[in-house]
């Protein structure tokens, strides 16, 4: 027996782990047991191979926090979520799933885009577009499929707008970017899904080199350093990050306030309360519920166990923001709670590049949606709702509503 075997327990849990039927909001059951139980605890993963789960709040930002654990996927034993994950790895790595020098310099190109002050002058081009989205479903209509009239376009259409993609082309982004985030995905879907984007992409960065405008593609092309491939790549992870994430936080957010009515009725009476709801509802919901994976580079102490150099590690964020240690009765959704310590967009140097963007578009979101449908309410039973635990971002492919 090895020393790393002695370190490591027999496997407890399978993951992604199933949620419990009649609880969609809140993460699997054996997740919150092991948090409970065994806060870093072993788990198996679809291809049968073994990870440490990390559960805790503390443990999490530990991890996440410490450059002995890389995100550079290539390192043997690297703990991936799905087949299509390691399919692409090998081909157009994003900075994402690199470590530094390299992803800094790389996100470094990115950083003046998304800061908050930026961000914040989109406001008001943001709510026309929240606006303009209402008024098109609301008129002649008493019902519609929130997802695909309100809370895709309006991230879709921000995120084209920044990197200057043509927003007629969301059907062909959407699909490829639904494809890579199924877990149930072959190889071959998403290699080929992955192929159809960055040809689309490099396609658009060479259009950008003669005819410039002042969308992120065109000042990557401007600054020289990269070449299309790169740029598309770089491309591919803020189209599909920037619009998937943000929309599925806005109509789970939707559903979980109208499954709470008291919390719905304290946010309509206190619009001031929508900024800290939306931490809240972030904390909450946790949408990247499948874990952030790692992989040591050393031996390092995380709570009482030892992982082991060149061990996986997935660190469960969702459970970590429901850790009562940090959140007092977590398993509760409070729109007055200070959640800010939550972990939903990660934490050290991979926390969100995007957590300004989204916030604005979520806080306009939830706002204009209250404010404009104040007789908002579900159009099937709850029952009906077809909630995405088949993904790798956490929401529901459709959500029926009427007002
Ligand atoms: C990274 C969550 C919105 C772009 C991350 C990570 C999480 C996350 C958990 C860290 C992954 C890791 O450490 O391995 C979310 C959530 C969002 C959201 C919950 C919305 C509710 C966005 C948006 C954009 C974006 C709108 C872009 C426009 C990125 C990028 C990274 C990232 C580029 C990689 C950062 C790096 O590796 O340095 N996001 N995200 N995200 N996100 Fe987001």
């Amino acid at each position: 027996m090895t020393t790393a075997e002695r370190t490591a327990p027999p496997d407890a849990l399978t993951v992604p782990a199933s949620r419990a039927p009649g609880c969609p909001f809140d993460p699997a059951p054996a997740v919150t047991e092991a948090a409970r139980s065994e806060p870093v605890t072993r788990a198996t993963l679809w291809d049968g191979s073994s990870c440490w789960l990390v559960t805790r709040h503390q443990d999490v930002r530990a991890v996440l926090g410490d450059p002995r654990f890389s995100a550079d996927a290539h390192r043997t034993g690297f703990p991936f979520l799905t087949a299509g994950g390691r399919e692409i790895i090998g081909t157009n790595p994003t900075f994402l799933r690199m470590d530094d020098p390299e992803h800094a310099r790389l996100r470094r190109m990115l950083t003046a885009d998304f800061i908050v002050k930026k961000v914040e002058a989109m406001r008001p081009e943001v709510q026309r577009l929240a606006d303009d989205l209402i008024d098109r479903m609301t008129t002649g209509r008493t019902s519609a499929d929130l997802v695909t009239d309100f809370a895709l376009p309006l991230p879709s259409l921000v995120i084209c707008l920044l990197l200057g993609v043509p927003y007629e082309d969301h059907a062909f982004f959407q699909e490829r970017s639904r494809v890579l985030l199924t877990l149930r995905s072959t190889p071959e879907e998403v290699r080929g899904a992955q192929d159809e984007l960055l040809e689309y992409l490099a396609r658009l960065a060479r259009t950008k080199r003669e005819q410039p405008d002042d969308g992120i593609i065109s000042r990557l092309v401007a600054r020289g350093e990269l070449d299309d491939t790169q740029i598309a790549t770089m491309g591919r992870l803020l189209l599909v990050a920037g619009h998937e994430t943000t929309a599925n936080m806005t109509a789970l957010s939707t559903l979980v306030l109208l499954r709470n009515p008291e919390q719905l009725a304290r946010l309509r009476a206190e619009p001031a309360l929508v900024k800290g709801a939306v931490e809240e509802l972030l904390r909450y919901l946790t949408i990247v519920h499948n874990g952030v994976p790692r992989i040591a580079t050393e031996d390092v102490v995380i709570g009482d166990r030892t992982i082991r150099a060149g061990e996986g590690v997935l660190c469960m964020i969702s459970s970590a923001n429901r850790d009562a240690e940090v959140f007092p009765d977590g398993d509760a959704l409070d729109v007055a709670r200070d959640a800010r310590r939550h972990v939903a967009f990660g934490f050290g140097v991979h926390q969100c590049l995007g957590q300004p963007l989204a916030r604005v578009e979520l806080q306009i979101a939830v706002e204009t949606l209250l404010r404009r449908l104040p007789d908002l309410r579900l159009a099937v039973p709850h029952e009906e709702i077809p909630f995405r635990g088949d993904m790798a971002i956490y929401g529901v492919h459709s959500l029926p509503i009427a007002w």
